[in-house]
């Protein structure tokens, strides 16, 4: 097994850029790349690869779609910024286009998903004071091991990865962990009349794309229902067309009371990201008493509306579901003793590998690079495959050949 690969000198010379003036908060695979067109990225070289890893699902309408970014130029020429001192032309409009949309009677437009994800846990606990009636600071959510929602010190108090929290403590309180997948577990937690909120991803992305048994949204949103805590879906990265449907919840025809979007609510573009709920929900939250300045941006406006525009016009869930299909039964014809297991939904599935070296997922994504396609390992032993939404039947099919062909260098 080869475990280093030869760069170009121009390759090298971005790198050692960021690695010389660049905090080291990630350990990239050694590619760089300077454009991008729907489901290809090209490297500094004029190297052409596809892209398995859509910005971690960001880019699930392709990368530089033209109509987004159509819609991100007109906008940065009218008004950009005002902050949520004034009112824009453009903010009310995108609101109800949210409603519209998913259906919900609010909207509270952020920036990063993690700081979605905050404003979510923040409303939930106000939800919990002001209209369950919780003693004050005595709010508890649930959330669930394995979880990914983000880096703030705020939301790694509640994560199970060492790496996340090592020496970023001391952490917030309120907080109990269960297991995912498990409404045994839900169920006893929830016997605490201080529960306010359980936060879940409807699929775990970081941990490996580990989807739950059927049934679990159903019985979260029983359970949640009777013992009235709201039910908060983290859908930065399964919502938006990814798994197959609009949102990974509606594949049981559920409905979250707190919807967390981000990622693919830019196509890619800008940092997008927002929460939704009703009203009984979102007026608990006043004027002053949370915000940011770019939150609700014209321009973000502006594309976010492109971005969702896009996924109905070219039926981007209807092709992930298919897409997804295709891709998963191909990987698992490859019958490769390599391959521990194919799973996922849509276009949001993992590979897990089997092999004796525990490097071997990172020279498979070396080898796969080499061969055109870019993809990362996340925890070890698992890889990633999820590219835009927009991948037709030659591509995947010309991809699964690539993976072929990669694996060939654990052997
Ligand atoms: C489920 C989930 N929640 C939250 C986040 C954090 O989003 P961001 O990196 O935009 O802060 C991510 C990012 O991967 C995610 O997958």
């Amino acid at each position: 097994m080869h475990s280093t690969i030869a760069l170009s000198n121009n390759t090298q010379q971005y790198i050692n850029l960021e690695e010389k003036y660049g905090a080291h908060n990630y350990h990239p695979i050694p590619v760089v790349l300077s454009r991008g067109e729907g489901v290809y990225v090209w490297d500094v070289d004029g190297k052409r690869y596809y892209d398995f890893l859509s910005g971690y699902s960001a880019v699930n309408q392709g990368h530089c779609h033209p109509k987004i970014v159509a819609a991100l130029t007109a906008q940065a020429q009218q008004l950009t910024l005002t902050s949520r001192a004034f009112y824009s032309n453009l903010l009310g409009e995108y609101e109800k286009f949210m409603h519209q949309y998913f259906g919900y009677d609010k909207v509270l437009p952020m920036n990063t998903g993690v700081e979605a994800v905050e404003t979510a846990l923040k409303l939930a606990r106000k939800w919990g004071y002001e209209v369950k009636g919780v003693s004050e600071d005595n709010a508890v959510i649930v959330v669930c091991e394995s979880n990914f929602h983000g880096r703030t010190t705020g939301v790694v108090a509640f994560s199970s990865d060492p790496s996340a929290k090592n020496n970023f403590g001391p952490f917030t309180p309120g907080y109990v962990a269960i297991p995912y997948n498990d409404l045994v577990s839900l169920e006893k937690v929830l016997q605490d009349k201080n529960v306010v909120g359980f936060m879940f991803e409807p699929i775990q992305g970081e941990a490996g794309v580990v989807v739950p048994d059927e049934g679990y949204y159903t019985g979260i949103r029983q359970l949640c229902t009777e013992y009235n805590v709201l039910m908060i879906a983290d859908e930065i990265q399964t919502g938006l067309a990814r798994t197959g449907t609009l949102l990974a919840c509606d594949y049981e025809k559920v409905r979250p009371d707190i919807l967390i979007l981000g990622k693919a609510l830019s196509g890619g573009i800008l940092p997008v990201s927002a929460v939704l709920a009703d009203d009984s929900i979102m007026l608990t939250i006043k004027p002053g008493e949370h915000g940011s300045t770019y939150g609700g941006n014209p321009l973000a406006c502006a594309v976010a509306m492109a971005a969702l525009t896009v996924l109905k016009e070219e039926k981007l869930a209807e092709n992930a579901a298919q897409m997804g299909e295709l891709l998963r039964s191909e990987l698992k014809n490859l019958n490769s003793a390599f391959i521990e297991t194919v799973r996922g939904r849509g276009l949001l599935n993992a590979i897990v590998i089997k092999h004796s070296n525990p490097e071997a997922a990172w020279e498979l994504c070396l080898a796969l690079k080499e061969n055109g396609l870019l993809a990362k390992p996340t925890h070890g032993d698992k890889i990633r495959f999820a590219p835009p939404l927009l991948i037709n039947k030659e591509q995947v099919l010309e991809c699964v050949a690539i993976i072929e062909k990669s694996l060939q260098v654990l052997a």
